[in-house]
Protein backbone atom coordinates (compact mmCIF):
# COMPACT_ATOMS: atom_id res chain seq x y z
CA UNK A 1 0.00 0.00 0.00
CA UNK A 2 1.50 3.71 -0.92
CA UNK A 3 1.01 6.13 1.60
CA UNK A 4 -0.21 9.05 -0.17
CA UNK A 5 2.27 12.54 0.24
CA UNK A 6 0.93 15.78 0.27
CA UNK A 7 3.22 18.46 0.24
CA UNK A 8 3.90 22.58 -0.34
CA UNK A 9 6.07 23.98 -2.73
CA UNK A 10 6.10 27.96 -1.11
CA UNK A 11 8.07 29.17 -3.64
CA UNK A 12 9.59 32.63 -3.58
CA UNK A 13 6.92 33.86 -0.73
CA UNK A 14 7.50 34.38 2.66
CA UNK A 15 9.39 36.48 4.98
CA UNK A 16 10.71 34.44 7.96
CA UNK A 17 7.67 35.46 10.39
CA UNK A 18 4.98 34.91 7.89
CA UNK A 19 6.66 31.30 6.82
CA UNK A 20 6.83 30.81 11.26
CA UNK A 21 3.34 31.67 11.08
CA UNK A 22 2.10 29.57 8.33
CA UNK A 23 4.31 26.05 9.37
CA UNK A 24 2.62 27.12 12.77
CA UNK A 25 -1.00 27.23 11.22
CA UNK A 26 -0.22 23.42 9.57
CA UNK A 27 1.47 22.19 12.73
CA UNK A 28 -1.61 22.82 14.57
CA UNK A 29 -4.50 21.60 12.15
CA UNK A 30 -2.33 18.57 11.80
CA UNK A 31 -1.40 17.80 15.51
CA UNK A 32 -3.08 14.30 15.39
CA UNK A 33 -1.85 12.06 13.08
CA UNK A 34 -3.19 11.89 9.31
CA UNK A 35 -3.14 9.35 7.09
CA UNK A 36 -1.07 10.79 4.32
CA UNK A 37 2.80 11.91 5.01
CA UNK A 38 2.91 15.92 4.83
CA UNK A 39 5.61 17.90 3.68
CA UNK A 40 6.14 21.69 3.75
CA UNK A 41 8.61 23.34 1.45
CA UNK A 42 9.96 27.04 2.32
CA UNK A 43 11.91 29.06 1.17
CA UNK A 44 16.04 28.43 2.28
CA UNK A 45 16.07 31.72 4.06
CA UNK A 46 12.56 30.33 6.40
CA UNK A 47 13.60 26.52 6.70
CA UNK A 48 15.88 27.16 10.47
CA UNK A 49 12.69 28.55 11.94
CA UNK A 50 9.89 26.45 10.00
CA UNK A 51 12.39 23.33 11.07
CA UNK A 52 12.01 24.26 15.30
CA UNK A 53 8.29 24.79 14.47
CA UNK A 54 8.09 21.65 13.25
CA UNK A 55 10.00 19.16 15.74
CA UNK A 56 7.76 16.92 16.84
CA UNK A 57 5.18 17.24 14.65
CA UNK A 58 3.92 14.87 11.86
CA UNK A 59 4.67 17.58 9.18
CA UNK A 60 8.05 17.10 7.83
CA UNK A 61 10.28 19.91 6.40
CA UNK A 62 11.55 20.20 2.21
CA UNK A 63 13.43 22.32 0.09
CA UNK A 64 13.17 23.44 -3.32
CA UNK A 65 16.18 23.30 -5.00
CA UNK A 66 19.78 21.54 -4.38
CA UNK A 67 22.82 21.42 -5.78
CA UNK A 68 24.55 17.79 -6.71
CA UNK A 69 27.93 18.87 -5.41
CA UNK A 70 29.02 18.29 -1.90
CA UNK A 71 30.61 21.16 -1.11
CA UNK A 72 32.82 23.76 -2.72
CA UNK A 73 32.98 26.62 -5.20
CA UNK A 74 29.43 26.81 -6.14
CA UNK A 75 28.46 30.34 -5.29
CA UNK A 76 24.42 31.11 -4.45
CA UNK A 77 24.06 26.69 -4.31
CA UNK A 78 23.14 24.58 -1.72
CA UNK A 79 24.27 20.83 -0.96
CA UNK A 80 22.16 17.72 0.20
CA UNK A 81 24.37 17.94 3.40
CA UNK A 82 23.56 21.31 3.80
CA UNK A 83 19.67 19.88 3.99
CA UNK A 84 19.90 17.56 5.76
CA UNK A 85 21.66 19.56 8.29
CA UNK A 86 19.09 22.20 8.34
CA UNK A 87 16.32 19.65 9.22
CA UNK A 88 15.14 18.69 5.63
CA UNK A 89 13.95 14.98 4.71
CA UNK A 90 12.63 15.71 1.39
CA UNK A 91 13.43 18.20 -1.38
CA UNK A 92 11.81 19.56 -4.92
CA UNK A 93 14.42 19.04 -7.96
CA UNK A 94 13.35 19.47 -11.87
CA UNK A 95 10.44 21.70 -11.12
CA UNK A 96 8.88 22.95 -14.39
CA UNK A 97 9.34 26.79 -13.38
CA UNK A 98 13.52 25.60 -12.21
CA UNK A 99 13.58 23.89 -15.72
CA UNK A 100 12.52 27.09 -17.67
CA UNK A 101 13.40 30.18 -15.72
CA UNK A 102 17.08 28.47 -14.88
CA UNK A 103 17.60 26.02 -17.99
CA UNK A 104 17.56 22.99 -15.28
CA UNK A 105 18.18 19.97 -17.68
CA UNK A 106 16.80 16.22 -17.28
CA UNK A 107 20.87 15.39 -16.51
CA UNK A 108 20.96 18.19 -13.93
CA UNK A 109 18.13 17.13 -12.19
CA UNK A 110 18.83 13.36 -12.23
CA UNK A 111 22.01 14.11 -10.51
CA UNK A 112 20.34 16.15 -7.90
CA UNK A 113 18.22 13.51 -7.12
CA UNK A 114 20.96 11.38 -6.68
CA UNK A 115 22.67 13.51 -4.24
CA UNK A 116 19.52 13.92 -1.98
CA UNK A 117 19.67 9.80 -2.22
CA UNK A 118 23.21 9.54 -1.20
CA UNK A 119 22.33 11.92 1.70
CA UNK A 120 19.13 10.49 2.51
CA UNK A 121 16.45 12.73 1.55
CA UNK A 122 13.70 12.18 -0.37
CA UNK A 123 13.63 13.49 -3.51
CA UNK A 124 10.37 14.81 -5.55
CA UNK A 125 10.87 14.77 -9.03
CA UNK A 126 8.81 17.03 -11.17
CA UNK A 127 8.45 15.83 -14.68
CA UNK A 128 5.20 17.55 -16.99
CA UNK A 129 4.42 17.99 -19.95
CA UNK A 130 3.38 21.92 -22.05
CA UNK A 131 0.49 22.60 -23.63
CA UNK A 132 2.04 22.59 -26.74
CA UNK A 133 3.53 19.05 -26.26
CA UNK A 134 -0.89 17.93 -24.86
CA UNK A 135 -2.38 19.39 -28.16
CA UNK A 136 0.30 17.84 -30.91
CA UNK A 137 -0.04 14.78 -28.91
CA UNK A 138 3.68 14.24 -27.54
CA UNK A 139 2.74 13.80 -23.90
CA UNK A 140 3.74 10.61 -23.66
CA UNK A 141 6.93 10.60 -25.20
CA UNK A 142 7.68 13.52 -23.35
CA UNK A 143 7.09 12.26 -19.93
CA UNK A 144 8.59 8.87 -21.05
CA UNK A 145 12.10 11.17 -21.64
CA UNK A 146 11.79 12.93 -18.78
CA UNK A 147 11.50 9.88 -16.55
CA UNK A 148 14.34 7.91 -18.41
CA UNK A 149 16.63 10.68 -18.16
CA UNK A 150 15.94 12.25 -15.11
CA UNK A 151 15.83 9.18 -13.21
CA UNK A 152 18.65 7.17 -15.10
CA UNK A 153 20.41 4.79 -12.78
CA UNK A 154 18.21 5.34 -9.84
CA UNK A 155 16.84 1.94 -9.90
CA UNK A 156 15.82 0.37 -6.54
CA UNK A 157 16.14 3.56 -4.69
CA UNK A 158 12.63 4.84 -6.99
CA UNK A 159 11.23 3.09 -3.96
CA UNK A 160 12.46 6.37 -1.15
CA UNK A 161 11.73 8.53 -4.62
CA UNK A 162 9.09 10.65 -5.05
CA UNK A 163 7.34 11.65 -8.47
CA UNK A 164 5.54 14.56 -9.39
CA UNK A 165 3.52 15.11 -12.51
CA UNK A 166 2.71 18.43 -12.88
CA UNK A 167 0.98 19.09 -16.42
CA UNK A 168 2.89 22.79 -17.12
CA UNK A 169 -0.19 24.12 -18.44
CA UNK A 170 -1.66 23.30 -14.78
CA UNK A 171 0.50 24.85 -12.94
CA UNK A 172 -0.71 28.49 -11.15
CA UNK A 173 -3.41 28.54 -14.02
CA UNK A 174 -6.47 27.57 -12.09
CA UNK A 175 -6.55 24.84 -15.40
CA UNK A 176 -6.50 21.88 -13.90
CA UNK A 177 -5.86 18.47 -15.88
CA UNK A 178 -9.42 16.33 -15.70
CA UNK A 179 -9.23 12.81 -13.39
CA UNK A 180 -9.06 11.54 -16.96
CA UNK A 181 -6.05 13.43 -18.17
CA UNK A 182 -4.49 12.57 -14.53
CA UNK A 183 -4.73 8.88 -14.61
CA UNK A 184 -4.20 8.62 -17.81
CA UNK A 185 -0.57 9.81 -17.15
CA UNK A 186 0.13 8.31 -13.92
CA UNK A 187 -0.50 5.23 -15.45
CA UNK A 188 2.00 6.01 -17.94
CA UNK A 189 4.41 6.88 -15.99
CA UNK A 190 3.63 4.14 -13.90
CA UNK A 191 4.53 1.80 -16.51
CA UNK A 192 7.53 3.78 -17.97
CA UNK A 193 9.16 2.90 -14.62
CA UNK A 194 8.14 -1.07 -14.48
CA UNK A 195 9.97 -0.91 -17.98
CA UNK A 196 12.79 0.82 -16.21
CA UNK A 197 12.79 -0.94 -13.08
CA UNK A 198 10.60 -3.85 -12.85
CA UNK A 199 7.01 -3.95 -11.40
CA UNK A 200 8.15 -4.27 -7.68
CA UNK A 201 9.79 -0.97 -7.71
CA UNK A 202 6.88 0.82 -9.91
CA UNK A 203 4.24 -0.77 -7.50
CA UNK A 204 6.14 1.36 -4.48
CA UNK A 205 6.91 4.32 -6.04
CA UNK A 206 4.66 7.64 -5.37
CA UNK A 207 3.60 9.57 -7.95
CA UNK A 208 1.86 13.22 -7.21
CA UNK A 209 0.32 15.17 -9.33
CA UNK A 210 0.55 19.43 -9.19
CA UNK A 211 -1.13 21.88 -10.69
CA UNK A 212 -3.66 23.80 -9.46
CA UNK A 213 -5.09 21.40 -6.66
CA UNK A 214 -7.19 23.17 -4.22
CA UNK A 215 -9.43 22.09 -1.69
CA UNK A 216 -12.33 21.53 -3.65
CA UNK A 217 -10.81 19.35 -6.66
CA UNK A 218 -8.51 17.47 -4.32
CA UNK A 219 -10.52 14.49 -3.62
CA UNK A 220 -11.21 14.09 -7.21
CA UNK A 221 -8.12 13.71 -8.08
CA UNK A 222 -6.53 11.71 -5.63
CA UNK A 223 -9.32 9.25 -5.86
CA UNK A 224 -7.47 8.25 -8.96
CA UNK A 225 -6.16 4.67 -8.49
CA UNK A 226 -2.50 5.88 -9.98
CA UNK A 227 -2.25 9.05 -7.86
CA UNK A 228 -0.36 9.25 -4.24
CA UNK A 229 -1.22 12.53 -2.97
CA UNK A 230 0.32 15.74 -4.30
CA UNK A 231 1.97 18.62 -4.93
CA UNK A 232 0.64 21.87 -4.18
CA UNK A 233 1.64 25.49 -4.75
CA UNK A 234 -0.50 28.37 -4.76
CA UNK A 235 -3.38 26.37 -2.49
CA UNK A 236 -0.22 25.56 0.18
CA UNK A 237 0.08 29.57 0.91
CA UNK A 238 -3.18 29.44 3.49
CA UNK A 239 -2.60 26.94 6.53
CA UNK A 240 -6.43 26.06 5.88
CA UNK A 241 -6.86 25.22 2.38
CA UNK A 242 -3.55 22.98 2.05
CA UNK A 243 -4.62 21.20 5.55
CA UNK A 244 -8.19 20.69 3.51
CA UNK A 245 -6.27 19.20 0.49
CA UNK A 246 -4.40 17.01 3.44
CA UNK A 247 -7.26 15.38 4.58
CA UNK A 248 -8.68 14.87 1.24
CA UNK A 249 -5.72 13.00 0.62
P1 LIG B 1 -0.02 25.46 -8.21
O1 LIG B 1 1.54 25.07 -8.29
O2 LIG B 1 -0.65 24.54 -7.20
O3 LIG B 1 -0.03 26.89 -7.76
O4 LIG B 1 -0.58 25.27 -9.58
C1 LIG B 1 1.94 23.73 -8.24
C2 LIG B 1 3.44 23.67 -8.32
O5 LIG B 1 4.05 24.49 -9.01
O6 LIG B 1 4.08 22.80 -7.69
Amino acid sequence: MRKPIVAGNWKMNCTVAEASELASGVRGALARKVAAEVVICPPFTSLAAVAEILAGSVVRLGAQNVHWEGSGAFTGEISAGMLRDSKCSHAIVGHSERRTQCGETDSDVNRKAQALLDAGLVPIVCIGETLDERESGQTEAVLRGQIERSLNGIDERLRETVVAYEPVWAIGTGRTATSEQVQGAHAHIRATIEAMAGSGVAADVRIQYGGSVKPSNAAEIFACPDVDGGLIGGASLEAESFVRIVEAA
